[in-house]
């Protein structure tokens, strides 16, 4: 199977794990077991000898009732039967795709978004038609561009709200209109849902599949809950021939997603209102940090965002995003993405989640790269930390 590179996957691959300041992350600030039990109120050693007493089976194939129950609270109409565990959302987009699509299906897919959206279908053989997300437009779907793209039929509808890169968030009366769209087609509407709940403003969120009986919502405990590094994630739908399908492709691919992280996973969203104030006055401090940032940068601009982790930045320097990324990683530390990545020509992806101390600096580093720019000169050499 053919299948484009992962861009932004690829640059995260290659320097992430070097970055002095990690300004790129997706995930809000992640949390360790030890801040898991004590913002949970959980005793440790009760929790990890438990743990450690279980033989280490495939453990409940489906998911345990405790996670699939913590899962289904996240929605207003969906039942816990009606949630598919799969590793990630990564895992979770994957396997909607890989269940649903067919060679010579037509998929309209979004751009700027998260790259699986569009490559895995296209590499499985469907027609893709891409919608281009407009800065002017606040990068919401346009709904006329979205019913001519539909005409003539449509298999799957893929969006994603709040949208990484732009933040962002889609409003109950657009998801409305493009699902009434995707039901004149009997379509069904992908929504990866990864950063919901993460809002700036305080309101609550619709899922897609609390809107449209054919609705399909892809999320995971990366970004939300903090947890990126127990790999657990989940699809959830009404539609009961796509559940069906799922749970059949399922077999060959995962058969279920291990015991530690389901019981990691199910801790977690027993605790979701302690881990989302957390989380959600993360987001909002942080983004009016790089607000206030972006406001006293002359060469820079962005759309602000409403929600998820990240922000699109546009600068207007005659130089490509990939060579100034790269470059501003190499002398100043700063490690962010490029908006080639996204398509996004002369812009970069700020994830702005990360700890405040790392923002703080992250922005400051890019902000003496920005003044070497403008004196004709990138610095040579990296500082080390301070
Ligand atoms: C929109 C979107 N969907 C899915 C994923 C994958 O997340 P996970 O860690 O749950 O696999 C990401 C990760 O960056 C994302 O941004």
């Amino acid at each position: 199977m053919n299948i484009n590179p992962f861009a932004v996957e690829e640059w995260m691959n290659a320097y992430e794990t070097g970055a002095l300041y990690n300004i790129a992350e997706t995930c809000v600030d992640s949390i360790s077991l030890d801040e898991l039990f004590s913002l949970s109120g959980t005793d440790k050693e009760s929790f990890l000898s438990r743990l450690c007493s279980r033989r280490l089976t495939y453990g409940a194939i489906e998911g345990s009732p405790e996670l699939k129950n913590g899962i289904a609270s996240l929605y207003r109409t969906i039942k816990p039967d009606e949630i598919v565990p799969t590793h990630g959302a990564a895992g979770a987009n994957h396997h909607v795709f890989y269940s649903l699509i067919n060679p010579g299906d037509t998929v309209i897919s979004i751009m700027p978004s998260y790259q699986q959206l569009y490559s895995i279908p296209a590499s499985l053989g469907a027609r893709v038609k891409i919608m281009h997300l407009k800065k002017e437009n606040g990068y919401l779907p346009d709904i006329d561009e979205l019913k001519r793209l539909a005409e003539g039929g449509v298999k799957m509808i893929c969006l994603n709200n709040p949208n990484n890169p732009a933040g962002a968030l889609i409003p109950q009366e657009i998801l409305e209109k493009a699902a009434a769209i995707a039901q004149s087609c009997h379509a069904y509407l992908l929504v990866d849902e990864v950063y919901r709940h993460l809002t700036q403003d305080e309101e609550w969120q619709p899922s897609i599949v609390d809107l449209y009986e054919k609705g399909i919502s892809t999320s995971s405990m990366s970004k939300v809950f903090s947890l990126a590094g127990i790999r657990l994630g989940w699809i959830a739908t009404h539609d009961k021939e796509a559940l069906k399908q799922m749970w059949s492709h399922r077999d060959y691919n995962l058969i279920s997603c291990g015991m530690i992280d389901d019981a990691i996973a199910s801790l977690a969203l027993s605790a979701k209102e302690k881990i989302l104030e957390r989380n959600k006055k993360i987001i909002r401090e942080n983004l009016a940090i790089l607000d206030d940032w972006i406001q006293k940068e002359p060469h820079i601009s962005y759309v602000k965002p409403h929600a998820g982790t990240t922000a699109l930045v546009y600068y207007d320097f005659p130089v490509d995003s990939y060579t100034l990324c790269r470059q501003m990683y190499e002398t100043c530390g700063a490690f962010v993405t490029p908006g080639d990545c996204f398509n996004e020509p002369h812009s970069m992806r700020i994830g702005y989640a990360a700890d405040k101390d790392t923002l703080i600096k992250g922005l400051h580093a890019m902000s003496t790269f920005f003044r070497s720019l403008e004196a004709g000169k990138a610095g040579s050499s990296r500082p080390s930390e301070a």
